[in-house]
């Protein structure tokens, strides 16, 4: 669980990738596809080019996720219980994805605000989306 420290930084990252959540969900997706390509093989009906408009969309609709999970930081499991059923019984996402995903939102978080990005925030926003991942994959077991 996250420090009450921990939880403000998520908190006034959140403030600033909020903003710009569609530019940075989308631009995770394309890392995510270019540095690790066996993750396309979950959206072989999707266009993966880059920018287009189904990346763009579902890019916005992850990081909306990830926006209900920073509103209710303190329920995770609760605002994502439907996602977690959708990713572990209709989707069958490998967890190990999971990690790829995390990395793949932390850099596009840190090039777009590297100010910001300190360790502790670093720390802070890793430690936020393992909490969201384990919860998207808790109810594979
Ligand atoms: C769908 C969030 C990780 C594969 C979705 C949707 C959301 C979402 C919000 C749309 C659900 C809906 O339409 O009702 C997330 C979050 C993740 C995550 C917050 C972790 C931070 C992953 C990973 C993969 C994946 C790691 C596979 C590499 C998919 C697929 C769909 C989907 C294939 C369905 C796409 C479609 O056909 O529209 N996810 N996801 N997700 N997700 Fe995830």
């Amino acid at each position: 669980t996250l420090t009450q420290a921990e939880k403000a930084a998520v908190v006034a990252i959140w403030a600033k990738v909020a903003t710009q959540a569609d530019a940075i969900g989308a631009e995770s997706l394309e890392r995510l596809f270019s540095s690790y390509p066996q993750t396309k093989t979950y959206f072989p009906h999707f266009d993966l080019s880059q920018g287009s408009a189904q990346l763009r969309g579902h890019g916005s609709k992850v990081m909306n996720a990830i926006g209900e999970a920073v509103k209710h930081i303190d329920d995770i499991r609760g605002a994502l219980a439907k996602l977690s059923e959708l990713h572990a019984y209709i989707l069958r996402v490998d967890p190990v994805n999971f990690k790829l995903l995390s990395h793949c939102i932390l850099c596009s978080v840190a090039a777009r605000y590297p100010n910001d990005f300190t360790p502790e925030a670093h720390a802070a926003w890793d430690k936020f989306l393992s909490s969201v991942s384990s919860v998207l994959t808790e109810k594979y077991r």
